[in-house]
C-alpha cells in the first residue's frame, strides 16, 4: 500500500465526516475546521464536512456511544475527523455506552491498521519539553502503531470464577499476516525517511512477540534501504527518554504503540500538540492523540495543534494534497514562533491565548503566509 496518496488533481473537494465526540473534542475540532477553511479557499478547494455523534455525547442522545448513523457515514466516507472521546460519567456503562468502545469499533470497522504518530519537537517548544534541551532538539520520530489486533481485540478476554476469586483476562495474538502488513507500513515510511527502524516488543517474556521479531526480521531483505534493529520494550521505554533523537521510525504492537506514544508526547512537551492518522482501510481516520480532557472542556483552555495537524494529515494521506499539509504545518510553526501560547505550553515570554483564538492565528497565518513560505 502507498502509504501517501498520490498528487491530486486542482480542485478536491474535502468533504469529511466530523466527529467531534466528548470533552475539548468539540472546541478543537472547530479550529481544525476553521483553519481548513481556509486550505480550502487558498488552494483552490471546496470544503463539505458533515458532522455525527460520537462517545459519551452519542450514549446520552442516542443511547449508545457509536450510533448506526455515525457508522454508515464513516464507513462510506474518504475521511473521519475525529475530537475526543471519553467522559468520567461513563464510568461502569455497560459496552455499547462506552466512549472508549466506539473509538475501537469505528478503528476495526474502518480497517485502519496502521496509527502513524509523528512526534516531532518543534524547536519554537524546545523549553516547555519534559526533557532537557540538549537531549530533545532534533528530536524527529514516526511511531507506526498497530491498531486492530494485539491485546485490545485478542479473544478470549473476560472475567470467569477461579480460587482466587474473580479472574480477568486478556489475550494478545497477532498472525504473520497481520504483523507483515504493519511492518511493511513501517519499512515503506522509513524508506521515505533517515531508514532506521526499530520494531518494538517483548521478545524476551512473550510468545507474540517472538512471532513479532520474526516475521519483521524476515521482511527486512525486501527493504535493503532500511536498518533494522529490534528493542525490547522497557528498554525503549527509557532511550525515548534519554537518546530520543537516535529514533526515526517505530514499529509497535497496538499496546506498546499506545503507551509509548504517550511518552512520546512528554518529549514534545505537551499532549496537546500530536496528531495521528489511521489508514490502510478505505477510509482515513484522523485524530489528534490527547482525549477528551473533561476537566478542560468547554473553558476554552484546550490546545488544538493536534487537531490541526490531523486535519493537515488528512490533506496528506487521503487527499494527496502534500503541499497544503505542509502549509497547515508552516502556520502552526510560525504562530509557535510569533510567541503565541494555549495554556499548556505556556513559558517566560510567551503570551497565552484560548482554543478559538490559536486556532484563528493559524487560520490567520495560513491566509497571509510567511514571506519566504509563499507559493
Ligand atoms: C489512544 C487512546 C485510545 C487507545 C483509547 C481512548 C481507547 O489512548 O488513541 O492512544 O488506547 O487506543
Ligand atoms: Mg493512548
Amino acid at each position: 500500500m502507498t502509504v501517501v496518496a498520490p498528487r491530486a488533481p486542482v480542485a478536491v473537494r474535502l468533504n469529511p465526516v466530523v466527529l467531534p465526540g466528548d470533552g475539548v473534542g468539540p472546541e478543537v475540532t472547530a479550529a481544525a475546521m476553521d483553519v481548513l477553511a481556509v486550505v480550502a479557499e487558498r488552494f483552490g478547494h471546496s470544503l463539505d464536512p458533515v458532522s455525527h455523534d460520537i462517545g459519551w455525547v452519542a450514549s446520552v442522545t442516542h443511547g449508545v456511544s457509536l450510533p448506526e448513523a455515525t457508522l454508515e457515514a464513516c464507513v462510506s466516507a474518504r475521511a473521519v475527523v475525529l475530537g475526543a472521546v471519553g467522559d468520567p460519567r461513563a464510568e461502569g456503562a455497560p459496552a455499547e455506552r462506552r466512549p472508549e468502545a466506539a473509538l475501537l469499533a469505528l478503528r476495526k470497522a474502518l480497517g485502519c491498521f496502521a496509527n502513524l504518530r509523528p512526534i516531532k519537537v518543534d524547536d519554537a517548544l524546545l523549553d516547555v519539553s519534559a526533557v532537557r534541551r540538549d537531549l530533545v532538539e532534533g528530536t524527529d520520530i514516526l511511531i507506526v502503531r498497530e491498531l486492530i489486533g494485539g491485546i485490545y481485540f485478542g479473544e478470549p478476554r473476560g472475567r470467569k470464577d477461579g480460587p482466587g476469586g474473580v479472574m480477568a483476562f486478556d489475550t494478545m495474538a497477532y498472525d504473520q499476516e497481520e504483523i507483515r502488513r504493519i511492518a511493511r507500513v513501517a519499512f515503506e515510511a522509513a524508506g521515505e525517511r533517515q531508514g532506521r527502524l526499530t520494531s518494538i516488543d517483548k521478545a524476551n517474556v512473550l510468545e507474540s512477540s517472538r512471532l513479532w521479531r520474526e516475521t519483521v526480521t524476515a521482511m527486512s531483505p525486501e527493504y535493503p534501504e532500511v536498518s533494522l534493529s529490534h528493542m525490547l520494550v522497557d528498554r525503549a521505554a527509557m532511550e525515548l527518554i534519554t537518546r530520543s533523537r537516535d529514533f526515526d521510525v517505530i514499529l509497535a504492537p497496538n499496546l506498546f504503540g499506545d503507551v509509548l506514544s504517550d511518552e512520546g508526547a512528554a518529549l514534545t512537551g505537551s499532549m496537546g500538540v500530536l496528531a495521528s492518522a489511521s489508514i490502510g482501510g478505505r477510509t482515513g481516520l484522523y485524530e489528534p492523540v490527547h482525549g477528551s480532557a473533561p476537566d478542560l472542556a468547554g473553558r476554552d483552555l484546550a490546545n488544538p495543534i493536534g487537531a490541526i495537524r490531523s486535519a493537515g494529515l488528512m490533506l496528506r494521506h487521503t487527499y494527496g494534497l502534500s503541499h497544503e499539509a505542509n502549509a497547515v504545518d508552516a502556520a502552526i510553526a510560525d504562530v509557535l514562533s510569533s510567541g503565541l501560547r494555549t495554556p499548556d505550553l505556556e513559558a517566560p515570554g510567551t503570551r497565552v491565548v484560548g482554543t478559538g483564538a490559536f486556532g484563528r492565528a493559524v487560520a490567520q497565518a495560513l491566509s497571509n503566509p510567511h514571506p519566504d513560505r509563499q507559493s
